[in-house]
């Protein structure tokens, strides 16, 4: 019985000691690691997440801040189908430790069709490094639209829809026609290339 107050506190001390030892474990990434864009934390009109248990705060931090290096864990994500991933400290000199991925989603989950660090090229036929080592250093590779990256070819309305019919989403949203028409639009543009 007095022993009670003790474990307690053994347990909490090997959570702590777990927890500070996995911001520098390698990242285990799967198509489990991503879930619907809308379910993440919004900044600014993106959304980031942290696969590292207890770190979103800090991931939230630097986003919010609009500068600074990102944590290892951090998930970044625009629209549903792209995403990068920060890993630990010295995991690729050349991404400042960033990997790039290519998804597809449907309602059935997500599937990681490409990844990598300086080769992913996504759907546009646009290398992800390419377009991101552009943004100033005190950005860590996130563009946003002033940070020093060619723009993409997506509007403000469009990007939105897009996060809001990210098929995984449990709760569905219906576009209205005009944002029926833009999806159909940038379909036909793909479709066109
Ligand atoms: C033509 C250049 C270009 C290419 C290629 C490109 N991006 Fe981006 N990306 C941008 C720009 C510009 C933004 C910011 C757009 C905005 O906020 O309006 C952006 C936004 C993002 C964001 C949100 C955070 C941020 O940087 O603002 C993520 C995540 C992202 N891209 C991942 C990827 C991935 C993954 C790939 C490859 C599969 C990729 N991008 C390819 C230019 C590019």
């Amino acid at each position: 019985m007095t022993l009670r107050p003790l474990r307690h506190l053994s347990g909490l001390l090997l959570a702590f000691v777990l927890g500070s030892a996995h911001a520098n474990e390698p990242l285990s990434i799967s198509s489990d690691s991503f879930q619907c864009v809308t379910d993440m934390t919004p900044v600014r009109g993106f959304y980031v997440d942290n696969l590292i248990a207890g770190k979103l705060a800090d991931t939230v931090a630097v986003a919010t801040a609009e500068q600074g290096q990102y944590p290892p864990g951090s998930v970044v994500q625009l629209v549903p189908t792209e995403v990068m991933v920060k890993h630990p400290k010295g995991f690729n000199a050349a991404t400042n430790d960033w990997e790039f991925f290519e998804l597809s989603v449907s309602p059935q989950g997500t599937k990681i069709d490409k990844r990598g660090f300086v080769d992913v090229v996504n759907r546009f036929g646009g290398n992800c490094f390419a377009c991101h080592i552009k943004a100033e250093q005190k950005f860590d590779f996130i563009c946003e639209s002033d940070h020093g990256c060619d723009p993409i070819p997506l509007s403000l309305q469009v990007k939105q829809v897009l996060q809001k019919t990210d098929p995984r989403c449990e709760e569905k949203y219906l576009p209205t026609p005009a944002e029926l028409k833009m999806l159909q639009q940038l379909a036909a543009s793909l479709n066109a290339r």
